[in-house]
């Protein structure tokens, strides 16, 4: 698959949580080749630097802002830089997240904790932050907030369940949002991939054997170019949801 610039995206800014890996970081070299300017956003700023590194060898335009989003001053002032580039924000990814895997009887509620701060309570305040600018955006030409979700924001699977008690409220948050701004030209889109070939999921293979097998799961490519569709459709339709799953039948 070869990614193109995409006319619908060229001069449009977005701003991707989790770009310094997996998913989040497959959405922001798309979209920047799609011809948008990127802020990619997460702590790692190794990872962080090795994705700007890639940008400029593809002659794409990532600006960097690392932040611990679940971290008050660190999200305003991503949100303060965001606001200070030359364009003005029309797309917000939200891609930041924390998995912990344990059954209710041994989990620890710390990890809750921890898994509710990344994957519900950061994005939620981030939209509020630039919630302003992107209604400014759907007023003019359009606006447009993706959270990546998942499957189990769907369905909860066994020793998930705090995992998918998060990703749950996501799904709500996302719907209520959507109710409140579609008049104001911004959609909102809950993308809910199923098994995706990323380190997070490695982590998560690897925790119950050898079975590392990347290719029968899905490319963070392949979500990252739904995203591409999703942004490019017309603005008078807007996509509420896409599931997304390997396509081979997996175990577990
Ligand atoms: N992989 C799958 O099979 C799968 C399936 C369904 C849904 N998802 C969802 O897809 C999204 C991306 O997951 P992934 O598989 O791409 O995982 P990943 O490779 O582990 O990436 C997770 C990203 O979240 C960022 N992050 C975590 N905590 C953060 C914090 N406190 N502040 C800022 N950034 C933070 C990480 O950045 P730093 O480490 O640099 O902070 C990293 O960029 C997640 O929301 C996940 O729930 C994944």
């Amino acid at each position: 698959m070869t990614a193109k610039r995409q006319p619908e995206l060229v001069g449009r800014t977005a701003l991707v949580t989790g770009a310094s890996s997996g998913i989040g970081r497959a959405i922001a070299v798309r979209l920047a080749v799609a011809g948008a300017s990127v802020v990619a956003t997460g702590r790692n700023r190794r990872a962080l630097d090795e994705l700007a590194a890639a940008a400029d060898r593809r002659e794409v335009d990532i600006h960097l802002h690392p932040a611990d989003i679940t971290d008050t001053d660190a999200r305003a002032e991503l949100a303060e830089a965001v606001r200070q580039l030359p364009g003005s924000l029309s797309i917000m990814i939200h891609s930041a997240g924390a998995y912990q895997r344990s059954p209710v009887a041994e989990a620890d509620i710390s990890d809750l904790d921890h898994q509710y701060a990344v994957n519900v309570r950061a994005p939620y305040a981030l939209t509020q932050l630039l919630l302003p600018e992107l209604l400014d955006a759907g007023r003019r030409s359009g606006g447009d907030i993706i959270f990546v979700n998942s499957t189990q924001g769907i369905t909860a699977s066994p020793n998930i369940s705090q995992y998918a008690a998060t990703k749950h409220a996501l799904r709500a948050i996302a719907d209520s949002l959507r109710a409140e701004v579609a008049d104001a030209g911004v959609r909102v889109c809950t993308m809910l991939p199923g098994r995706t070939a990323t380190p997070m999921q490695r982590r998560v293979v690897q925790a119950g054997g050898p079975s590392w097998v990347p290719d029968t799961l899905m490319a963070p490519q392949d979500v990252a170019e739904m995203v591409t569709v999703v942004l490019a459709l017309p603005i008078r339709t807007t996509v509420t949801e896409v599931v997304m799953r390997p396509a081979r039948m997996l175990p577990g």
